[in-house]
Parts: structure tokens; C-alpha cells; sequence
């Protein structure tokens, strides 16, 4: 029997494109541009899988084809608010995601940012990096302890617990949660959380606040101005979610007027753009979407793709079908 045809969006780790050479007939992405809304629809039409990223948005006009040779999206990463799920059901294809594999890599670098803007490290780094360091003085660039403080998570999945992780067994910090259904309370205990009704109850609490929930529609600008107006005056901001949580103008302007003490981002609307507002705000601390980069997340990635593609195209339930 022909092997399936496979697309393969970006380049991804070389083990794991050899393996689905071996396997499928892959098309890989030697050059690693990304590819444009015309030519995903494209793929959609002439291979049996195509496997996207974060930077292919396959929107509901990218589904817009009479009949889709595509059964599978295959995505390598664990968000998928990239994908129209209408569009995506509406074809009748499944859509496979990520999970586990780049929940304690994406907490490692949330727990980077929300260390590095509370002990001003970006600012520290920049100042001297452009010579402008003086020496040692007991006034300068004085931060904020980060032990023993409160955390929110806002979305209590796998990287939100293990943020809490981090934050609660390392840090000894008190852990409040946010979340859409309730959690159980063997979980909340194994970080000393407890659980908040709302975003409205969870902000002033906070002397840090962690965003761990889906992107997409329902989650857009989630916290806007009237949620940054709830936070601490000298209290944090992180997301290694996804950039359109955040109203970004708002965020800008609380950072500006130092409304709220500062805020980490791995993640931004409309990236790889960066919206100039946020360029000169001295208290914020921006990393380019580095939540899974590390060698042993994007291999296990992957290799988790090819798992789901073995089980759709040997007639198994992918064990991450998200539809
Ligand atoms: C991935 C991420 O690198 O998995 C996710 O949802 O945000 C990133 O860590 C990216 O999405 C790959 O498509």
C-alpha cells in the first residue's frame, strides 16, 4: 500500500524528519518559510496529513475547498487556536495536538520571565550590554523577593500545575488558581492552591499573575484594561500562553504609567510583529515565543506527531484528537 503523503510545514528537529521520512511520503520544509494561507489550502487538497505550527493560521477561508484530500492536521505544538475548528469540522478532518511533552519546558520559561521582570534582569542586561554599568551600590536596581509571595495561575492545566510546581515546592510561593471548570482538591493540594471563583476575585490577590489558558476567540483580551486595574500596583504580569490573551494597548499603558509593576511575554498578538507601544517599556521583559525550544521538548513534539499519525492511519483513535 502507498505511504501517506505527508506535508510538513516548517523545518522541524532532524530525528524526528528523518523518522517521518522513513515512515510517510514526507514533504518537508527545507527552507523553513512559512507557508501562505493559498498554499496551506493547497496542501489541504493534494496530501492525506499536513502537520502545522503556530505560524501557519489556517483560518475559515483556508477551509473554504470543496473536498479536502487532508483527513488529518496534525499539529506540532499543544495550542491550536491557529486552526478554524469549524472549518476543521466541517471537512470532517481530525486535529491532533501536543500535550505533556512541553508542559515543564513552557513552566521553565514562564518561571524565567516572572524571575527575570521582578529582579529587573532585562534592564540589568541592557545597561550592561551598552556600557552604562557604574559598579555596585546598595540603591541599584532594586527588585522585588519573589519567595514567599502569591502566585495566580489563570488556567489550571498541565503547564499551570506545573508552574505551580515551580513556584509552590521552589519558591515556597501560596498558589491561587483560576479556572474554567473546578478542580479537584487532591490537585489543589499537591501545590497548597486553592481555587478563586473568578478573574475578578483572583486579580488583587496577586503579586504575580501566570496566564496558562487556551488562545482563540473565547480567550481574547481576557485581560484587558478593567482586569490590569484589579492587579497590585507593584504586582506582575506573565503569558506563555498566547498573545491575544492580552489587550496589548492596555497592557502598554499600564506598564507606562506603572499602574502595575511590570510583565513577561514569550507570546504577543500578531507575532512575530511586536507592537511598537511595548518597545519602550523599560519594565517588561520579552523572550520570541521560547516556551518549548528546548532540544528534548521539540524532539518529544515530534515525535508525539508521528504517534498520532501512526494511530489515524493505522485506524486507532489518535490519543490527541482535540477534534
Ligand atoms: C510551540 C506553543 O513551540 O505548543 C504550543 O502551543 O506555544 C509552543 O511552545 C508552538 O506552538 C509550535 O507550533
Amino acid at each position: 500500500m502507498a505511504k501517506p503523503k505527508v506535508l510538513v510545514t516548517r523545518r522541524w528537529p532532524a530525528a524526528v524528519e528523518a523518522q517521518l521520512s522513513e515512515t510517510f511520503d514526507a514533504v518537508l520544509n527545507t527552507g523553513d518559510k512559512p507557508l501562505s494561507e493559498g498554499e496551506l489550502r493547497d496542501a489541504m487538497t493534494s496530501y492525506d496529513a499536513v502537520l502545522p505550527t503556530v505560524t501557519d493560521k489556517i483560518s475559515a477561508r483556508a477551509f473554504d475547498i470543496a473536498r479536502p484530500q487532508a483527513r488529518i492536521l496534525a499539529n506540532y505544538g499543544v495550542g491550536y487556536s491557529h486552526i478554524d475548528m469549524h472549518g476543521a469540522a466541517g471537512h470532517g478532518m481530525t486535529v491532533t495536538n501536543t500535550p505533556d511533552v512541553l508542559s515543564e519546558c513552557t513552566a521553565d520559561i514562564a518561571m524565567t520571565l516572572l524571575l527575570m521582570v521582578a529582579r529587573r534582569a532585562g534592564e540589568g542586561e541592557r545597561e550592561l550590554r551598552a556600557g552604562q554599568w557604574t559598579g555596585w551600590r546598595p540603591t541599584h536596581l532594586v527588585g522585588t523577593k519573589v519567595s514567599g509571595k502569591t502566585l495566580g495561575i489563570v488556567g489550571f492545566g498541565r503547564i499551570g500545575q506545573e508552574m505551580a510546581r515551580r513556584a509552590h515546592h521552589g519558591f515556597g510561593m501560596k498558589i491561587v488558581v483560576q479556572n474554567r471548570s473546578r478542580v479537584s482538591p487532591d490537585i489543589l493540594a499537591r501545590y497548597g492552591a486553592t481555587q478563586a471563583d473568578s478573574l475578578e476575585e483572583l486579580m488583587p490577590q496577586c503579586d504575580f499573575v501566570s496566564l496558562h489558558c487556551p488562545g482563540g476567540p473565547a480567550n481574547r483580551h481576557l485581560i484587558n484594561t478593567r482586569m490590569l486595574n484589579l492587579m497590585k500596583p507593584d504586582a506582575f504580569l506573565i503569558n506563555t500562553a498566547r498573545g491575544e490573551v492580552i489587550d496589548e494597548l492596555a497592557l502598554s499603558r499600564a506598564l507606562w504609567f506603572e499602574t502595575i509593576g511590570g510583565a513577561g511575554l514569550d507570546v504577543f498578538d500578531g507575532e512575530p510583529r511586536i507592537n511598537p507601544d511595548l518597545l519602550d517599556c523599560e519594565n517588561l521583559v520579552m523572550l520570541p515565543h521560547l516556551g518549548s525550544a528546548t532540544r528534548e521538548a521539540r524532539e518529544a513534539m515530534g515525535f508525539r506527531v508521528l504517534d498520532n499519525l501512526n494511530d489515524f492511519f493505522e485506524g486507532r483513535e489518535p490519543r490527541d484528537r482535540v477534534t
